[in-house]
């Protein structure tokens, strides 16, 4: 069972880059479920309602957030409807929303769990024991589990993926924007990637106008950040599941950009 993970899609440079690579991806990986984070996708801010009615009518099945879920209002007014979009998990309880979900194919599912890391991010419930919790509850149900841990150390998202080593499908990070080329199988047959990457503006920084981002850190006084526009590049990760077991057999990175280099 494959699986397409791509990273978090940044404004409407990153919408546009879906919108090319998308269509060329399913031809060449044919992936049974594609997943996305999307919590930079509205203006760099959180995701709107015409926002995800669009990332799924291009053939995404679930979508994944993180710490920027709450920047766009209008979420509160969907976000207990959409069954196909998770937040994290160990937000406080009763936050509006889930933090994983079933999403249901013809012949099969997938449950999708987002959790957030709480190095250099705001204090939230332990990711650890939430992970465990949740992962106990859905493979009542499916042995296809794929966790997006949106986090900002490299070594929490590290230890998130040994932590779950053989008790998920999958744990892949985002947040960071940045692919890391640590893609692999883990002992106990979890497939990992520390960050998967990012999907939107190519020559800003992190997928905001670079002369802003380098002026607060030349200055340190307060500067409004925009998402940059120009070209995008595109990251995601392929995941092969083994179907009798759900444990990975293959991850590959995905990493493309606008003048068409395609690295894999
Ligand atoms: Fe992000
Ligand atoms: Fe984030």
């Amino acid at each position: 069972m494959r699986i397409l993970f791509i990273g978090d899609i940044v404004g409407s440079v990153g919408r546009k880059a879906l919108k090319t690579c998308l269509p060329k991806l399913k031809v060449k990986y044919n992936p049974k479920w594609i997943v996305a984070n999307g919590e930079n996708a509205a203006a760099g801010r959180g995701i709107t309602s015409a926002i995800t009615k669009e990332i799924f009518e291009l053939g995404v099945h679930g979508i994944t957030m993180g710490n920027h879920t709450w920047d766009q209002k209008e979420i509160f007014d969907f976000i207990d409807k959409e069954e196909r979009m998770v937040r994290p998990a160990n937000f406080p309880q009763g936050t509006p929303g889930r933090g994983f979900t079933i999403l249901k194919g013809k012949d099969s599912e997938l449950a999708i769990v987002n959790l957030q890391g709480r190095t250099f991010l705001p204090p939230l419930d332990c990711p650890f024991d939430k992970a465990l919790e949740i992962v106990e509850q859905v493979k009542k149900r499916t042995k296809f589990v794929l966790v997006d841990f949106h986090a900002e150390a490299t070594s929490e998202k590290i230890a998130m993926g040994w932590h779950l080593d053989g008790k998920v499908s999958a744990v892949v990070g985002t947040h960071t924007h940045v692919q890391t080329n640590d893609e692999r199988i883990l002992p106990q047959g979890t497939a990992f990637v520390t960050d998967v990457g990012m999907v939107g503006p190519r020559d800003g920084i992190l997928g905001m106008e670079r002369t802003a981002v380098l002026q607060k850190f030349k200055t340190q006084l307060p500067v409004r950040f925009v998402v940059d526009e120009g070209k995008w590049h595109f990251h995601a990760v392929c995941i092969d599941l083994d179907p009798s077991t759900g444990l990975g057999q293959r991850i590959q990175l995905i990493r493309m950009d606008e003048d068409g280099v395609l690295l894999e």
